[in-house]
């Protein structure tokens, strides 16, 4: 933060840098919320044919693309490292291979400017999507804490209270299957493209959601989640109609699936904010980008619910550099032999 003539200050500038699983990205922000560029190149046609991430694939594309990345968020924003305040980075979860390369671009730019350099919980940049909007675009509202911030990705699926700024209680997390790997695993059974979510969003809007009745695993009792239950229950239907020969209702399956998947974040999430006296909901992971979980937590009037943006529900550096800005203006510095293993839980 840069002192100016009068009380005027200078906006704070953050460079922050992704790259824990197929996409590298960099975004440049001001004051933690306005963003100034925002580049994601994403490696998904190079996956596709594997069926999910090669991870030895995804570092070595991440060091080939990095820093022209970096180059083009700086340029976008029409900034220079030295306007800068500091460098965020993800310091996971996420693929080591992949995290170590945007951990090791971080460390040389503040290394080589004086930079401090501060790691942020790749799922706590999830949450913090919601604060982010286009410089220039009109203003979102900033979500209220108390917050319940649910949490979906590919790897994770959790319930977090938030009473303030970076202070989470995580409540409860799944036990098994992520809400994004059983759509993503579900996808691979009905034979529909990587990545599995968009897939399935796409044959399920074709489909009846109440053409199969999947369990909903509810875990009374705790704030847990569990979807491999419902994953073997579609595989179970699919074997059965393979044995006899009968075609397969890709588009029923998927939509009767995702109905499921639905029913139980939203009606978990409004229990757990009901419970711990939430004055908000916020809904964020790659997840978060499913129409029928947006639509099922927009037709409900108890909370007012935060749901980002499309383009910044899957992974990116904005919401990254949004956390790293609330922990800088905290104080947060980290050392040059930051490690790529995150704080956790969310801390
Ligand atoms: O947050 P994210 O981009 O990466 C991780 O941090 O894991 O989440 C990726 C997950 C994948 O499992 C993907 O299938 C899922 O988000 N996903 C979706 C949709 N778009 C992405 N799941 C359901 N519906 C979607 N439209
Ligand atoms: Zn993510």
């Amino acid at each position: 933060m840069t002192q100016v003539s009068g009380t005027e200050t200078a906006p704070t500038r953050i460079l922050a840098i992704e790259s824990s699983c197929d996409e590298t990205a960099a975004a440049v922000l001001e004051n933690g919320r306005a963003l100034l560029s925002n580049v994601v190149a994403t490696q998904i046609d190079l996956h596709a044919k594997y069926g999910g991430v090669f991870p030895e694939v995804a570092s070595r594309q991440h060091i080939k693309t990095v820093y022209a990345i970096i180059d083009q968020a700086l340029q976008q924003a029409h900034l220079s490292l030295s306007d800068l305040d500091a460098v965020v980075v993800t310091r996971g979860p996420g693929l080591a291979g992949s995290l170590v390369v945007g951990m090791n671009a971080a460390k040389g730019l503040v290394l080589g400017r004086n930079l401090p350099l501060v790691g942020v919980n790749h799922l706590e940049g999830h949450i913090y999507s919601a604060w982010v909007y286009r410089a220039g675009e009109p203003v979102p509202p900033e979500p209220q804490f108390p917050l319940m911030a649910l949490l979906v990705s590919g790897g994770h699926t959790e319930l977090n209270l938030m009473t303030d700024h970076i202070t989470y209680k995580r409540l409860g997390s799944t036990q098994d299957d992520a809400a994004g790997e059983a759509f993503d695993k579900v996808a691979r059974l009905l034979g529909l493209p990587y990545p599995g979510g968009p897939s399935i969003q796409k044959a399920a809007a074709e489909g009846d959601p109440n053409a199969f009745t999947f369990p909903r695993a509810r875990m009374e009792g705790t704030w847990n989640f569990s979807f491999s239950g419902l994953k073997t229950a579609v595989l179970r239907v699919v074997r059965k109609l393979e044995e006899h020969h009968e075609p397969i209702p890709v588009a029923d399956l998927a939509a009767s699936f995702q109905a499921a998947v639905v029913d139980v974040l939203v009606s978990k999430t409004l229990q757990a904010a009901r419970t711990f006296k939430a004055s908000e909901i916020l809904v964020a992971g790659g997840v978060s980008a499913n129409r029928a979980l947006r639509e099922a937590f927009q037709a409900q009037t108890e909370f007012k619910v935060h749901i980002p943006p499309l383009y910044l529900c899957t992974d990116n550096a904005a919401m990254i550099g949004s956390a790293g800005y609330f922990r800088y203006t905290r104080g947060q510095r980290d050392p040059l032999d930051l490690d790529v293993l995150p704080t956790w839980p969310l801390s």
